[in-house]
């Protein structure tokens, strides 16, 4: 899906509409109850445990988008953070918002979540927040993050699904058609894909038409 791709990677529209929402937190939450049949509060508690990381944890945030996560830390934390995103705008509004937060330790970069360019097992802990359902391929998206983990490391973070009802399937289909949405995952299929990717140890929950997921490399790996 090379247009998907492009239209993330270029996109204005989709991706300043799109932050905007998510940086109001009471946007997003009329947003996510009347399209998505979702409360959007557990997101942003979700976010709020990476202040709980220790120092020196290395993390990579993809697609960071512009910045929701930064929410969660603390600005004398210093962790090992690489924010990344397809979308140079994105990456503008993330490098903004980590300014306006007092956070000088995030590194950026621009990268494709289905070729990642850093180097294998690096991470402790990969987040993905509400992207694997704009990707072309979420599974090849999945293995990737999963390549990136350190032996015990987490991937977590969270998706729009399909299947979770005839409201949130026929928002799914519009995006699909408005070329921002990929083929996208059932709750399913995205926990066999996590299992596809080596990974263990899944947990999901699903809240109407977000799911949140955690799961882990396997320690000897
Ligand atoms: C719905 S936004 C989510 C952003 C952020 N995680 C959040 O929750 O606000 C989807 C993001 O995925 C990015 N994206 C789309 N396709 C991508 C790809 N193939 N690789 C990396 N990022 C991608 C877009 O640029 C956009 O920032």
């Amino acid at each position: 899906m090379p247009d998907l791709r492009e239209r993330w990677r270029t996109g204005r529209l989709e991706a300043n509409a799109y932050d905007w929402a998510v940086e109001h937190e009471h946007v997003a939450g009329v947003l996510g109850r009347l399209i998505w049949g979702t409360d959007t509060s557990a997101f942003y508690r979700d976010i709020a445990r990476l202040s709980a990381l220790p120092p020196g944890t290395s993390v990579l945030d993809i697609p960071c988008g512009g910045g929701v996560a930064f929410r969660g830390l603390r600005p004398n934390q210093e962790l090992h953070y690489i924010a990344a995103d397809l979308s140079p705008l994105m990456l503008r509004r993330a490098r903004a918002e980590a300014a306006r937060r007092g956070i000088s330790w995030i590194e950026f970069a621009e990268a494709d979540v289905e070729a990642l360019p850093f180097k294998d097992s690096g991470f402790d802990l990969c987040i993905t927040y509400t992207g694997l359902h704009c990707f072309p391929d979420p599974q090849t998206a999945i293995r990737e993050m999963a390549r990136m983990l350190k032996p015990g490391g987490e991937l977590r973070g969270t998706s729009v699904i399909k299947r979770a009802g005839i409201r949130q399937d026929a928002f799914v289909r519009l995006m699909q058609i408005g070329g921002v949405f990929g083929p996208g995952l059932t709750l399913r299929e995205l926990e066999s894909s996590l299992a596809d990717a080596g990974l263990l140890g899944t947990r999901t929950e699903r809240d109407g038409g977000l799911a949140y997921f955690s799961a882990h490399k396997p320690p000897g790996d």
